[in-house]
């Protein structure tokens, strides 16, 4: 019998960087979801087929592939099985993901979250969030090197979390009608981990000009909080763009980013910054209902892809 579970996608509205020290972010989860269908086969291996990469990998003991972009959601798999003391069992796995992948939308969690779950539906286990997220968190280690957790928690608990790593998360209690989110590709390629290391690696070289630049990271996520909380969306937007100068301080923005991010912020938006590891992939606009299109049709002039999206509830299911 086959079972599906999905998981959101994820945007960092404030603190991606900041947070892999310790300092609080804030992440949303957006209505695109990774799909994963699986069901028991009759041998000991494990299939796994994504749909969006186009690429198909078996994997068995013995024959462990480690440099297939698989690998880490056949690693989610394997250790959701041990979580169900399940030892050997074949599995086929399919994997339909409507989050761009390498973008900074989490895709990669979302994947082994759905993957996680969609396992625990075939021994008719119950979804246990912690559990799931866990899980998600080891993959995510393979995949990025030295993650911070916010991606795999979005993606299990989904709506607003304000997360911290030495800490863990809280929902935020908001209501997100009356905006949208939109995110728009700078179309340049680039590698969170490798971004990451960049990132420390200028933190330890300036300690003293950083430091600061962590304090005040911290703080604006708090301040961030609030403001959702208080659904003082104005507020939320000064705060993301007082944020997006900070991440260009680290070393993250390029020319194409800041285009993107004026070109939102002259167009309506109430705050515009890049979302995610930077050096390329998307940035992030928040936008009452009533101004979106403007700022998406001044988008679409500027980049060939361009998500409008909603702040999805759901998590894991
Ligand atoms: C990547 O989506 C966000 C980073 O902060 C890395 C992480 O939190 O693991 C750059």
């Amino acid at each position: 019998m086959s079972v599906s579970a999905s998981a959101p996608g994820k945007a960092i509205l404030i603190g991606e960087h900041f947070v892999v020290e310790n300092q609080p972010a804030i992440a949303i989860a957006i209505n695109l979801r990774a799909h994963v269908t699986a069901r028991e086969s009759k041998n000991d291996k494990i299939l796994i087929f994504s749909k969006n990469l186009g690429i198909k990998d078996y994997f068995s003991e013995g024959n462990i592939n480690i440099k297939s972009p698989l690998y880490p959601i056949y690693y989610a798999a394997k250790e959701a099985l041990k979580s169900l003391n399940i030892e050997t069992s074949g599995l086929e796995i399919i994997i339909d993901s409507e989050i761009p992948p390498s973008a900074g939308m989490g895709s990669s969690a979302a994947v082994s979250v759905a993957t996680i779950g969609a396992i625990l539906k075939i021994y008719r286990r119950e979804l246990n969030k912690e559990k799931i997220s866990k899980i998600a968190y080891k993959a995510e280690e393979i995949v990025h090197g030295k993650p911070s957790g916010i991606d795999n928690t979005i993606s299990t608990y989904g709506g607003s979390i304000i997360f911290r790593k030495s800490e863990g998360f809280l929902k935020l209690i908001s209501n997100f009608s009356d905006v949208k989110v939109i995110l728009a590709d700078s179309e340049i390629s680039r590698n969170t981990g490798n971004l990451v290391r960049k990132v420390l690696r200028l933190k330890n070289k300036y300690e003293r000009i950083f430091d600061p630049l962590y304090y005040s990271a911290g703080h604006l996520a708090i301040e961030a909080a609030k403001a959702i909380e208080n659904m003082d969306f104005e507020r939320l937007g000064e705060l993301m763009n007082i944020n997006h100068g900070l991440l260009s301080a680290i070393g993250v923005s390029n020319r194409k980013l800041e285009e993107l991010v004026y070109v939102a912020r002259e167009n309506g938006a109430l705050g515009a910054k890049i979302t995610g590891a930077g050096g390329g992939g998307f940035i992030v606009a928040l936008c009452y209902k009533k101004d979106y299109e403007n700022v998406f049709k001044a988008l679409k002039k500027v980049s060939n892809r361009v998500f409008v999206c909603d702040i999805s509830d759901k998590g894991i299911i």
